[in-house]
C-alpha cells in the first residue's frame, strides 16, 4: 500500500510571528497554555531525531505487553513529529496515523516511513484540538513529549470518544524526580556516604530545583553517546 498524506487546513496559523502563553487558566489544570502557530517546530524536523533524546530500546515490547497488542486495531499519534514513535509501533497494528501540524514534521515522517519499507502509515496534518476529525476509532492513542503543548482537556475530551473498546491513550514521558534523585546517589561522584549528615539536605534541594524546573515533575535527561574503543593487536 502506498503512502498516503492527507493535508487539511489549519486556523489561525501565524506564519513569521512569536507563539504566545496564553494565561494560565483553571480549565488547564493551573498550567500555562500555548497557542500552536507555524513558528513552533518550523525547520527543525530534519534535525530533530539526530538531535532529542532517544527513547527506550523498550519501548514497543513495552507497549505490546501493557496493551495486550496482537496486530490488530489502528494506532494515532498525536503530535507524532518526525514519527519516531510511529515507526517504531507501526509493526503492532494494521494501520498507524500520525497526527501533527507541522508540514515539516510530517514530511520527515514519511519520508522515513518509506525509507524503511513501513507501508501503514498515514501521515495526517492537523492540530490536535482539531480532533476527532472524522479519523475514526483507535486501539490506542499516544502522545509522546507533546500533550503539554495542547489544549489538554479538549483533546482528552476529543480522543476519550475515538477508542475502539479497551482501547487505551498513552503518554509518553521522561523521568520522574525520584527517577533523577535515584540516580544522582548512584553516582560514585555523588554516592551517599560523601554527603555524611547532610545528604537529607541535599536532597530536598535537589528536589525543590527540580520542582523549581518543572511543575509537573517530568523531566528529559541527556543521555551519553557511546564511543566503541576497539584495541587490537599490532600486526607481527
Ligand atoms: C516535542 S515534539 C514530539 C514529537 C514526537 N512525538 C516525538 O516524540 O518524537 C512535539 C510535537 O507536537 C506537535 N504539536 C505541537 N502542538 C500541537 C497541537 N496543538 N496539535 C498537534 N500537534 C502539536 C509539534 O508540531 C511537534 O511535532
Amino acid at each position: 500500500m502506498p503512502l498516503a498524506s492527507q493535508s487539511t487546513g489549519i486556523p489561525g496559523g501565524v506564519a513569521g510571528q512569536p507563539r504566545y502563553i496564553r494565561a494560565v487558566s483553571q480549565a488547564a489544570g493551573g498550567w500555562e497554555t500555548w497557542s500552536w502557530d507555524e513558528s513552533l517546530f518550523a525547520g527543525a524536523a530534519r534535525y530533530y531525531e539526530q538531535g532529542r533524546l532517544p527513547y527506550a530500546p523498550g519501548l514497543a515490547e513495552a507497549f505490546c505487553r501493557s496493551l495486550a497488542l496482537d496486530g490488530r486495531g489502528r494506532l494515532l499519534d498525536v503530535g507524532c513529529g518526525p514519527g519516531i514513535v510511529a515507526l517504531r509501533l507501526a509493526p503492532l497494528f494494521e494501520a498507524v496515523v500520525g497526527l501533527d501540524p507541522d508540514a515539516g514534521m510530517l514530511a520527515e515522517a514519511a519520508s522515513a516511513a518509506a525509507a524503511r519499507g513501513i507501508a501503514n502509515t498515514t501521515w495526517v496534518r492537523l492540530r490536535a484540538e482539531d480532533l476527532p476529525a472524522g479519523l475514526g476509532r483507535f486501539r490506542a492513542v499516544t502522545f509522546a513529549a507533546s500533550f503539554h503543548w495542547m489544549d489538554r482537556p479538549r483533546v482528552a475530551a476529543a480522543v476519550a470518544t475515538m477508542l475502539d473498546d479497551g482501547g487505551a491513550v498513552v503518554q509518553v514521558l521522561e523521568l520522574t524526580a525520584d527517577d533523577i534523585v535515584a540516580k544522582v546517589f548512584s553516582l560514585s561522584s555523588t554516592a551517599p556516604h560523601l554527603f555524611g549528615d547532610r545528604q537529607q539536605d541535599y536532597e530536598r534541594d535537589l528536589r525543590e530545583i527540580l520542582a523549581r524546573a518543572c511543575a509537573p515533575g517530568r523531566f528529559s535527561v541527556r543521555l551519553p553517546d557511546n564511543i566503541l574503543r576497539i584495541w587490537r593487536l599490532a600486526p607481527t
